[in-house]
């Protein structure tokens, strides 16, 4: 059977609650997920210090991995309006598997978590998607038949570049109906373009 990845990147759990909002819509789907998450690079005392979310359950995930999967679906906060380090690292070791082409026409998508509406959503999910296009996958978006993406009567994520929530400044906000929704809808239509590809 098919088989999807949902990779991230969480500091303080809202892109960790979008991960497995996706990988509920890829089950609902009819395929396999997986949900793995990439090590935190941040000194020990400093993620404490700040208050970091150490304790995740997705096991960390393993570049050598990635040529089992038919979709990898990635997801990290910001970092200045581009995709945090932890995740740039872990791309940074994909080398190997580039020169083999060992990821060329796999299904790709994003989706992000930014503290302010417009602190950076639609960059970041540019920055993220960069790494898949130069391993050659094709990158699927957040279609507009996601219609929760058009409200406007309320704070909300939701991009046709991606999936995303709001944390606002201190983190006290948690990825909403709407926004999980959205990366439900994501993991599901990811999961029909790799049935259609299959
Ligand atoms: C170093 C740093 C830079 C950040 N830069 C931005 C930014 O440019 N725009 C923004 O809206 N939020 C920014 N944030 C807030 C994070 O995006 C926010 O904490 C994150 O979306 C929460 O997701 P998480 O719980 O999955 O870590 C930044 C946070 C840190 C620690």
């Amino acid at each position: 059977m098919s088989k999807v990845l949902v990779l991230y990147y969480s500091s303080y759990g809202h892109v960790e609650t979008m991960a497995y909002a996706v990988a509920e819509g890829v089950k609902a789907a009819g395929l396999e997920v997986d949900v793995r998450r990439v090590p935190e690079l941040v000194p020990e005392d400093a993620a404490k210090a700040h208050h970091f979310k150490t304790e995740q359950d997705a096991p960390l995930a393993n570049t050598a991995d990635l040529p089992l999967y038919d979709a990898i679906i990635v997801g990290a906060p910001t970092r200045f309006g581009r995709l945090p380090a932890q995740m740039a690292n872990f791309w940074d070791q994909t080398g190997g598997l580039w020169a083999k082409g060992a990821l060329i026409g796999k299904v790709g998508a994003v989706f992000t978590s930014t503290a302010t509406q417009h602190g950076g959503q639609e960059t970041t999910l540019y920055s993220l998607m960069s790494n898949l296009l130069h391993h050659g996958m094709v990158i699927s978006g957040l279609p507009y038949s996601f219609q929760g993406q058009m409200k406007l009567d309320t704070v909300t994520g939701g991009s046709p570049y991606g999936a995303t929530t709001i944390a606002a400044g201190d983190g006290s906000r948690q990825p909403d109906e709407n926004e999980l929704a959205g990366a439900k809808f994501l993991g599901q239509h990811v999961a029909s373009l790799v049935k259609k590809l299959a």
